[in-house]
């Protein structure tokens, strides 16, 4: 486990910052999605999650948000949580040889990637957060006898597990949180982009870069917030959380309830008044450095193993397409005759 002990560096999103048309109308969604307020005032209001990662909500014209790449509403910068202060050092020591960084009192360094990310770095006292999902049961295995599943009332994010933008070069972005952040690439999905995670987080990724320039809704060849993915306990706290949301009013999802085969990952996404999307997120992948990142080389046969409300691309099963990534991928021995 990574983040255990030891020095590793970079452990997940401390912090999503927002830039939004309406702060309230923003704030009564996340409160409505299940996260809880941690301080509210006229011009801003942050959540705090289990884990002590926030979420925070500003005026997409507050001066504070810094100027980027990033056009629109939504996630207007990514604090990204370090283990120490001394590893939080060596990472802004190497940024600074080509970057103008900008630091805060409280040690936050705050910087843009390659490709004008707005990026921070800030210590994260990182809180473990402990799940008890109740078991499953199936057909010849009995794992819950004489034990209803457990009866909860409202969806409660503990984490946020990943951030997606939409990116002009999806190599280029993931080169420099690479090369400059020690991320590792984890999974590719040929044409639509990298899946990325710290190199101190266990989650399948903690960031995806999209390729702005792909035929679907919410892409226009710009680079934009994509959506954030919030990670909840298991199936049944999606669902609550997705019934609460409608009972409230909010718009609907479009795929409603699916899974990802790409991390394996159980998703409901919903549109978000943030811009973007919320993502409820649950059951995906842990992985570590044994884990072996593949090409998806029909990327529709990697997004989804099923959905609810079924698009147009899934009305025919796909083609089971992919490969194991040829830079990952152990030469074969030859023969031995
Ligand atoms: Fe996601």
């Amino acid at each position: 486990m990574p983040f255990e002990g030891g020095s590793v560096g970079i452990l997940g999103i401390e912090s999503l910052i927002y830039g939004v048309d309406d702060i309230a109308e923003c704030s009564r969604f996340f409160e409505d999605f299940g996260l809880a307020v941690k301080r509210r005032s006229d011009s801003c209001t942050s959540f705090e999650l289990d884990e002590g990662s926030t979420v925070v909500l500003r005026s997409i014209d507050d001066p504070l948000l810094p100027a980027s790449s990033l056009v629109g509403t939504g996630v207007r910068e990514v604090v990204w949580g370090v283990d120490s202060a001394e590893n939080l050092q060596a990472l802004a020591a190497e940024l600074q040889r080509d970057r103008t960084l900008k630091r805060d009192s409280d040690g936050t360094v705050h910087f843009l990637t390659d490709c004008g990310l707005p990026f921070a770095l800030r210590t994260f006292a990182k809180r473990r957060v402990v799940s008890a999902p109740d078991p499953l049961n199936a057909p010849g295995t009995v794992n819950r006898l004489n034990r209803p599943r457990r009866w909860r009332t409202r969806a409660r994010p503990k984490v946020i597990n990943h951030v997606v933008f939409n990116v002009l070069d999806p190599q280029a972005s993931f080169a420099f949180v690479r090369d400059r952040l020690n991320f590792r690439a984890t999974d590719f999905q040929a044409g639509f982009g990298i899946y990325s995670s710290c190199d101190g987080a266990l989650q399948h990724h903690n960031i995806f870069f999209a390729n702005a320039n792909l035929p679907f809704p919410g892409f226009d060849g710009r680079p934009r917030f994509n959506h954030a993915n919030f990670g909840v306990e298991d199936i049944d706290e999606i669902m609550l959380g997705a019934n609460h949301m409608e009972r409230c009013g909010w718009p609907k999802s479009v795929f409603g309830l699916g899974r990802h085969r790409i991390d394996s990952a159980l998703f409901f996404y919903l549109p978000c008044p943030t811009g973007g999307e919320a993502e409820y997120g649950a059951d995906g992948d842990y992985i570590d450095d044994s884990w072996v990142p593949r090409n998806w080389t029909n990327p529709l046969f990697g997004y989804l193993t099923f959905v609810h409300n079924m698009p147009h691309f899934f009305a025919d099963p796909p083609s089971w397409e992919f490969e194991y990534h040829a830079d990952f991928t152990p030469p074969r021995k030859a023969h031995r005759t």
